[in-house]
């Protein structure tokens, strides 16, 4: 990361708060992963972690496919330069508007969850005269052990059941319309360390045979998902994965024999680990005082710029790091509380935090909130300004945005 303090002293300094995107890290997030894949892997790069137009351009350019959800997510990576027919559109509800508008712009790949998602799409590829593959998503029999936020195995809307496609595989076939290239799994986010990983990959590696036996033909593509873990809004590298390649291309030689020269194309999808350490959000301190015994810092930011969604245990809950950024900050205060701006007790990042002595005014940042950072948080509540977003290499910016969430564009009105 370029120096923080440098960045934020300079004449052109961005505003804050601000969420600081560092591209090299970006390249180094993708090279490290690449390297933990085997050579033949293909690598989705899943934009709910972080749309952000450069992040998404910059994994884009360095050889990522985009895995969208959303037509918000079609657009960025269209604009990005991804190639649609390299795209793959998950997501467990579809809009048939949805679907339709991916289909126009020749999205090649969809993961579908269900007999009705797979007619769903034969019958939006009909309308529009064309045909489109599917990966059809399993839910596994068990979670896999050592998952941050478990996806599988359990009661769930993402996938169908492995029991469902034994029992009736003429539900989960092709139609006329839908070409069923392979499978999709995703057992969960944020899987800590090599074993965990090898262990939910080995998993899906077997679960993926016992279908293909049962039906008698072999995929053409899995994806075997990922959830490769990063800090997250915590100090700390990403981590090292250097076996995993190696450990995978002996699962799935063992698996699929004469593999990678035959049997099935395999990838991995990521959003945390490859955009996770890139960001940065830098946010000033708008003022301190003393409540009930306690030190409380208010901040410009708190659940609208971060973490929002932790409340909705879609992550963690977050106590997130604050380094100080101005050089002029005091020694640690243990037992601080730490909040956000806004008219909600439920705006606070830490009730008893290890901080720095800091005074109105000053700069602090929070770690590695590159990826579930800004895109999900409550941006909207309270309709403060969004923070700026800023793309640098070392000491150079790139750009500077701000998305604005306050203009409301009428789409319908009967004042006459
Ligand atoms: C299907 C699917 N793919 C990819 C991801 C990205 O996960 P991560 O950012 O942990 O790599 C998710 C996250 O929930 C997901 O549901």
């Amino acid at each position: 990361m370029s120096d923080l303090s440098a960045l934020f002293d300079r004449p052109d300094a961005p505003q804050t708060p601000a969420y600081v995107y560092d591209l090299d890290e970006l390249d180094r997030s993708y090279a490290a992963l690449r390297a933990a894949l085997p050579g033949s892997a293909e690598l989705f790069y899943s934009l709910k972690a972080n749309p952000h137009p450069e992040v998404v351009a910059g994994l884009v350019a360095a050889g990522c496919r985009a895995e969208i959800c959303s037509p918000g997510e079609l657009r960025v990576a269209l604009a990005a330069g991804a190639d649609p027919a390299g795209m793959l559109y998950t997501g467990p509800g579809k809009r048939d508007a949805d679907l339709a508008e991916a289909v126009r712009a020749e999205v090649g790949l969809f993961s579908v969850d269900s007999p009705y998602g797979l007619d769903q799409l034969d019958r939006v590829a009909r309308t529009h005269g064309t045909g489109v593959r599917a990966l059809v998503r399993i839910n596994d029999d068990t979670p896999a052990p050592g998952q941050g936020l478990t996806m599988t195995g359990v009661t769930s809307q993402f996938g169908a059941d492995v029991r469902w496609m034994l029992d009736r595989p003429e539900l989960f076939g092709p139609r006329p319309h839908v070409r069923i290239a392979g499978f999709h799994l995703y057992m969960g986010s944020n899987v800590d360390g090599e074993d965990a990983l090898i262990a939910q990959f080995t998993q899906s590696v077997e679960t993926v045979r016992r279908l293909a036996a049962a039906s008698g033909t072999y995929p053409e593509l899995i994806d075997l998902g990922g959830g490769f873990g990063a800090p997250f809004a915590r100090a700390g590298a990403r981590p090292d994965l250097p076996k995993l390649a190696d450990r995978l291309t002996t699962l799935l030689a063992d698996a699929f024999p004469g593999w990678p020269r035959e049997g099935p194309r395999v990838a991995f999808e990521s959003g945390r680990y490859l955009a996770g350490t890139c960001g940065t959000l830098v946010t000033r301190v708008l003022d301190v005082k003393r409540s009930q015994g306690a030190t409380v810092v208010v901040l410009e930011s708190g659940i609208h710029h971060l973490g929002g969604m932790s409340g909705l245990r879609r992550l963690p809950p977050i106590v997130p790091d604050l380094v100080t950024v101005d050089a002029a900050a005091g020694p640690p205060q243990p037992g601080t509380v730490v909040t956000g701006p806004l008219c909600t007790p439920l705006d606070t990042w830490a009730r008893a935090a290890v901080l720095p002595r800091v005074r109105p005014g000053d700069l602090v940042a929070v770690p590695n909130v590159g990826a579930y950072g800004l895109y999900a948080s409550l941006v909207a509540f309270l309709a403060h300004p969004m923070p700026v977003e800023v793309t640098v290499r070392g000491d150079r910016i790139i750009a500077m945005t701000r998305l604005e969430l306050t203009r409301h564009t009428v789409i319908g009105s009967d004042r006459g």
